[in-house]
């Protein structure tokens, strides 16, 4: 690997650029849709521990090896690993991983998308005053009717797929990065004005309470797995949407520091989040557990019924769609890398083809809160199976694999010179980390899950 090569597609203007666009790759649905509900739906605080050791042992280690593999390679992660496998003399098999990537982010974008479109639609349903003093029944019903409509949600999920394509397609500087520039301080401001609204409503301890204090006895095998597939999905690693921007990072950026900084921006905008949602939930009288809803049924009765509501909520959904915006070019921007590079397609070329594919596989979810309802596939419908599998099992299976790349196959000469870690301790913390313990951590978490442990 040559260390003038520059990645054809262009690359960050600075290491704030490229932290700000792996921040936003991570912060998005994951953390402001998904992190409230699976934690509703698994019981609070206990969830919520295992979650954050799964960041900091899996999550971190992990980011830091596919930075590190995307920067060496340069490439979209497919060419990036063909390459590092023949640098490193490795057996050819290992091509698998990067194409596991790329159908893990096409699953993704597909039902991303969807629930992003949804958002959309409820920031159009804000600005026309359709929450304006409306109580939890009348919300309920408003959710049901948009969601049991299959042609609402195609046109918001093809809207919210055209504007990803239209990011996607102005390249690394003029798409990519100018977005995030005003996206992710907007969602922050947003967030923390959200929070300061829960800590008015009476339910503001019970809230945090539900969050904070652990409750072991509530934490069950799926619940160890759901939390680890969380650390993953939250931080957008196992599927090299992160080797991908890393392949773009200029080469005297230290990965180690921007690790920690994504992960722990990414982390605090869960806990916002949670602590934002929860007591809205409890003043309302709604459940937790509430699902893939929760939001949707939360946050339009606050915005309903309070002073400035109607602007606060146009604002919070409008957030909600950035966020996911930031999430699903990332989501994309590796198979888009790679028609570029391999078929030498043009950008506009690349976007349309797999933009086009994302958005029929979108359909599969759309259906499955309508028509295709009934429909279960081991107990699971087409959107719930499409999550489970994505986000449980081909995330922390590509995490594995990345680990177990950078730690055992790639030369340590080479990892240590592009990690440029300030110590050679702390790179050593690191390679046993990925050596070691973040593999054996999946494999145990999968164990368990199976029942052999
Ligand atoms: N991290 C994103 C979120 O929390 O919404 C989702 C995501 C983006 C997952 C990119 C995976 C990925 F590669």
């Amino acid at each position: 690997m040559t260390d003038t090569k520059k990645s054809i597609h262009g690359e960050w203007s600075s290491r704030f650029a490229f932290i700000l666009a792996a921040a936003g790759s991570a912060v998005g649905l994951g953390n402001i849709w998904k992190f409230p509900y699976i934690t509703g739906e698994n019981g609070g605080g206990a969830f919520v521990l295992v979650y954050l050791a799964c960041v900091l042992l899996i999550g971190i280690p992990i980011m830091m090896a596919e930075t590190m593999l995307g920067r060496r390679g340069k490439q979209s992660p497919i060419n990036t690993i063909n390459a590092l496998v023949e640098e490193a003399g490795a057996d050819k098999s290992w091509h698998y991983l990067g194409w596991m990537g790329v159908i893990a982010g096409f699953l993704i974008l597909s039902y991303y998308s969807v629930i992003a479109g949804w958002a959309s639609a409820y920031a159009f349903k804000a600005f026309i005053g359709s929450f304006v003093n409306a109580d939890a029944t009348e919300i309920r019903e408003i959710f049901d009717d948009f969601i049991a409509s299959p042609m609402q949600l195609i046109f918001w999920h093809s809207l919210f797929m055209v504007a990803t394509m239209l990011v996607v397609v102005r390249g690394v500087n003029k798409g990519l990065e100018k977005a995030v520039y005003f996206l992710m301080p907007a969602l922050f401001i947003l967030l923390i004005l959200l929070v300061g609204y829960a800590m008015t409503t009476d339910n503001y301890y019970q809230g945090i309470k539900f969050l904070f204090s652990p409750d072991f006895s509530k934490l069950t095998g799926d619940s160890v797995l759901i939390a680890m597939g969380q650390a993953f999905f939250t931080l957008s690693i196992g599927m090299g949407a992160i080797m991908v921007y890393g392949a773009y990072l200029p080469k005297d950026v230290s990965i180690a520091k921007t690790a920690f900084l994504i992960a722990g921006t990414d982390t605090v905008a869960a806990l916002l989040a949670g602590i934002a949602i929860f007591p809205i939930v409890f003043a309302n009288g709604l459940e937790p557990s509430g699902g893939p809803s929760l939001i949707f049924q939360a946050l339009p009765i606050a915005f309903g019924n309070m002073t400035g509501g109607w602007l606060f909520g146009v604002l919070f959904f409008v957030m909600l769609v950035f966020a996911a915006l930031k999430s699903s070019i990332s989501l994309i921007e590796p198979a888009v890398a790679w028609l570029v590079e391999h078929k030498g397609m043009n950008r506009e070329k690349a976007c349309i083809w797999s933009g086009l594919a994302a958005w029929l596989l979108g359909f599969g979810t759309i259906f499955s809160f309508n028509i295709w309802s009934g429909f279960k596939i081991f107990d699971r419908t087409i959107f719930q199976l499409l999550d489970y599998l994505t986000a449980n099992l081909m995330l922390p299976i590509g995490g594995f694999f990345i680990a177990v790349f950078a730690g055992w196959i790639i030369k340590q000469q080479h990892s240590e010179q592009e990690l440029q870690m300030p110590d050679a301790q702390s790179y050593q913390v690191w390679r046993f980390l990925v050596r070691y313990v973040s593999p054996a951590a999946v494999f145990f978490i999968f164990l368990h899950v199976v029942g052999v442990l």
